[in-house]
């Protein structure tokens, strides 16, 4: 069976690097991972103000997750943690209480910096709020992504052992994917 992976990207940058990763790995991907943009940029700022009524931005995404089998995360560091763009969707998602879109939805992170410290602590600031949304996540292999602009070019990576890398990362977050349906499976 194939398994539908909702994926978020955590920038809104026009020229994202995290963009560029999305692009690199759905092309690397194993042929049962089918991946669809769960977009972030249009949503309002979240308040419990709106957990009577959602705006259709935010049911949208709700309905999103709903339709994925696993959730797939790419996303700079911004000041040592995740966007707010990022921490507002899954705020967004996370409500109204007890509709946690999260909860035990199979989950993986990634993301790509500039820097040598390859998003790593944004990662487990992410991590920790996924713990919190009860998201089941893949928690090895890590990937923190140092993004040489060299290696991606037109959605592929021309340095073998990075695509070696991320094949490896998609292969093992299949696995993930499938040990957690079997035990608990989606609505799909
Ligand atoms: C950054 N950048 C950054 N990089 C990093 O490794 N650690 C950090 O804490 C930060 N902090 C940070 C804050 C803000 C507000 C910006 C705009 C940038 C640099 C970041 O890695 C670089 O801009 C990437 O290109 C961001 O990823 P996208 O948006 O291109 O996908």
């Amino acid at each position: 069976s194939t398994y539908q992976v909702g994926y978020f990207v955590g920038s809104l940058s026009s020229t994202s690097i995290n963009r560029i990763l999305s692009r690199a790995l759905i092309n690397l991907a194993p042929p049962d991972l089918a991946f669809t943009e769960i977009p972030i940029g249009n949503l309002p700022l979240y308040s419990p103000d709106f957990d009577a009524d959602y705006p259709p931005e935010a049911r949208a995404l709700k309905d999103a997750i709903a339709a994925s089998d696993a959730v797939l995360f790419i996303t700079p560091e911004y000041n040592r943690s995740i966007p707010g763009a990022l921490k507002n969707a899954i705020d967004w998602a996370s409500r109204p209480w007890g509709q946690n879109s999260f909860d035990h939805v199979p989950a993986g992170v990634i993301g790509a910096s500039i820097g040598q410290i390859g998003t790593a602590v944004a990662q487990q600031s992410l991590r920790g709020v996924l713990s919190f949304c009860n998201a089941r996540q893949m928690t090895a292999p890590e990937a923190y992504i140092y993004f040489n602009p060299d290696v991606y070019v037109d959605g592929q990576v021309t340095d073998e052992a990075t695509a070696d890398f991320l094949r490896g990362y998609l292969t093992e977050f299949r696995d993930h994917v499938e040990r957690v349906l079997t035990v608990l499976p989606r609505n799909t």
